[in-house]
């Protein structure tokens, strides 16, 4: 997730990008850069790191320019540095970009034939050099962009000048967003509303598969295959601050309405529709190594372990490798055997938690070849792995994570499918099942997102001062309920325990009251038997018991006190819904407490001591 803004009108634009950027730092911050029309030809500053480093570049070599565009960058394809940042230039073309171009490989290669010299490692440049090409075929800028995105595939929002156009800035859009800005005799770009709220309230929104050409007096919309659009201007009333939240109160509300947009981003070029299979370049092993596998080691800690404990799930029933998950703080303490067949998988948001960071070392070093999953590219985790099947989640700003955690099991669920069907032991009938049920996830998460939002809340309301909470289930269910537990003790410092399901009888049942909230999964699964026995065992001690079921399960209506329902789903799926409400729940409690959403006390995003 990068932002990218533009600005063309009378006024020098290397002021206006800047703060336009610093209004989007929130969506990446790990390099930055700008474009402008000098007086002869497009110059270009980048720096890598936050955005005072770009300022830095630009106090020692300024540019002057009424038409330019700028970029803040958070690294999918290609490490963060300088020669990684935007704009990326191809003869007198340049471009930025959000998103992620799925056929880069092989535009790549097409264009690297083509006689290109190919600078950086990024997706973005390969745009560059299209649109360059069909300049130098005599097309002008907005022709040429039109037939380079003919031939990309992927998610975007590009800004792109031509040194032989600068007049002008041509934007088109494609899943990732973008608006345009309309000033008065200036007009504006940007990925999100923020950037341009301080020189306009009238913005034009681009649909996907649409493409403007913006100068300073006018702005035109059309269709990427060339048909006029009429598109009216929108007013728009937000503060600054509401806008960088896209009109959430807080970024974890935020981010749990994002999971649809995350994973997405995350399967994107992923899924192996025609076949059935995953694409599983990024997993770093020949098919050969997958089926030599001996044995697969989980090293993750907190919402990171509990999506390590659903991988396991899949890596054993998709794969059939047996499977064991540590916290990684625990695998440090021990002499744990590690043997050189064994695969270790390590799992992180940031990257950079020293004791997931330490244990992989570990490993790594007992002989192990190390594979990560991790949403901060080129941190220190993927730095010294084997390979990094990353998470495209984007920044997760919230220190309870929730994006992340989802497009973590989608990684872990992608692997184990890829894995299954190198080791033949996931037939290719239901890897395609799997595959496809994946592709329509996203909407399914959509839907229980804005249908059970209310419920929840009211749910929330009603028992904000419940001082014990359980959660619990089996099977897939289990991390799930860990992860119930742990979001509401981190936002709303509410004891909350998450336990097996089975497990209950042998402890936490004498907590159980009439004041005690006790969270049962139980979606139509393998298990829901045994867990609709555990929700009666909780209601037989007077527990208030709320259950999460499938759509339409009429005995978990009859013996729930409330019922939050979820669709139906193949059970290696259920994780992804039935998270949801529990997220929610969390959310809502800790603001009805009003507690600090975002920062919780005590807690660190991302914890670099041991
Ligand atoms: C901290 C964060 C958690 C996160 C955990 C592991 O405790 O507050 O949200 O799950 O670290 O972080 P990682 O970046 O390794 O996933």
């Amino acid at each position: 997730m990068c932002g990218i803004v533009g600005y063309v009108g009378s006024a020098s634009s290397a002021p206006i990008l800047i703060d336009g950027l610093r209004r989007l730092e929130y969506r990446g911050y790990d390099s930055a850069g700008l474009a402008v029309h000098g007086s002869r030809a497009i110059e270009v500053r980048r720096a890598v790191g936050k955005l005072r480093n770009l300022e830095a570049a630009l106090a020692e070599r300024p540019l002057d320019g009424h038409v330019g565009i700028g970029h803040t960058r958070w690294a999918t394809h290609g490490r963060p540095s300088e020669v990684n940042a935007h704009p990326h230039v191809a003869g007198p073309i340049a471009v930025v970009h959000n998103g992620i171009i799925e056929n880069h490989l092989e535009l790549r290669r097409r264009l690297v034939a083509a006689g290109c010299t190919i600078a950086s490692d990024t997706d973005t440049e390969l745009v560059a050099h299209l649109v360059h090409l069909e300049v130098e075929r005599g097309k002008d800028l907005e022709s040429a962009v039109r037939a380079a995105l003919g031939e990309v595939r992927g998610a975007y929002a590009i800004a792109v000048l031509s040194s032989r156009e600068p007049d002008r800035i041509v934007v088109a859009k494609a899943s990732s967003p973008l608006v345009v800005g309309l000033g008065d005799g200036e007009n504006f770009c940007a990925s999100d509303i923020p950037a341009l709220l301080p020189y306009t309230k009238r913005m034009l929104f681009l649909e996907d598969g649409e493409m403007a050409v913006i100068e300073a007096g006018a702005v035109q919309v059309t269709t990427i295959a060339g048909k006029p659009v009429e598109r009216a201007p929108r007013v728009i009333d937000w503060s600054p601050v509401m806008a960088e939240k896209a009109g959430y109160k807080h970024f974890m509300l935020k981010e749990i309405f994002e999971q649809p947009r995350a994973l997405e981003d995350t399967l994107r070029g992923r899924l192996d529709r025609e076949n059935g299979d995953i694409h599983g370049h990024e997993i770093g092993l020949s098919d050969a190594d997958a089926r030599a596998i001996d044995r697969v080691v989980l090293l993750a800690c907190g919402t990171s372990h509990h999506a390590a404990l659903a991988g396991r799930y899949f890596i054993e029933a998709l794969a059939k490798v047996s499977t064991s998950v540590e916290i990684a703080s625990e695998f440090r303490g021990r002499d744990a055997v590690i043997r050189p067949g064994d695969l270790v998988i390590a799992v992180s948001q940031s990257g950079e938690t020293l004791d997931t960071l330490i244990a992989a070392k570990e490993a790594k070093a007992k002989g192990a070849k190390v594979l990560s999953i991790v949403n901060v590219i080129d941190s220190a985790i993927p730095r010294m792995s084997d390979a990094t099947f990353y998470t495209h989640a984007g920044p997760e700003i919230g220190v309870a994570s929730t994006k992340c955690f989802s497009t973590q099991v989608a990684n872990l669920l992608m692997f184990s499918i890829w894995l299954g069907r190198r080791r033949d032991t996931l037939s290719p009938a239901r890897a395609a099942e799997l595959v496809e049920g994946l592709a329509r996830l996203p909407q399914t998460m959509k839907d229980v997102l804005s249908g059970t939002r209310q419920l929840v809340a009211n749910l929330a309301r009603r028992y904000v001062d419940a001082r014990d909470v359980l959660f619990l289930g089996r099977g897939l269910s289990f991390p799930i309920a860990l992860e119930g537990a742990l979001k509401l003790k981190e936002i709303s410092y509410v004891h909350a325990e998450g336990y097996a399901a089975g497990e209950m009888k042998h402890g936490p049942i004498a907590l159980i009251d009439n004041r005690v909230p006790v969270f049962v999964l139980l979606p139509k699964d393998s298990h829901h038997e045994r867990s609709l026995s555990n929700l009666q065992e909780a209601k037989a001690r007077e527990a208030i018991v709320i259950g999460i079921a499938t759509e339409g399960d009429e005995q978990a209506r009859t013996v729930s006190d409330d019922l939050v329902e979820v669709p139906d789903i193949a059970e290696e799926l259920t994780p992804f819904l039935t998270v949801l409400p529990l997220q929610l729940y969390a959310y809502y409690v800790a603001d009805f407490k009003g507690t600090d959403v975002d920062q919780p006390r005590n807690l660190a995003k991302t914890v670099t001591v041991e």
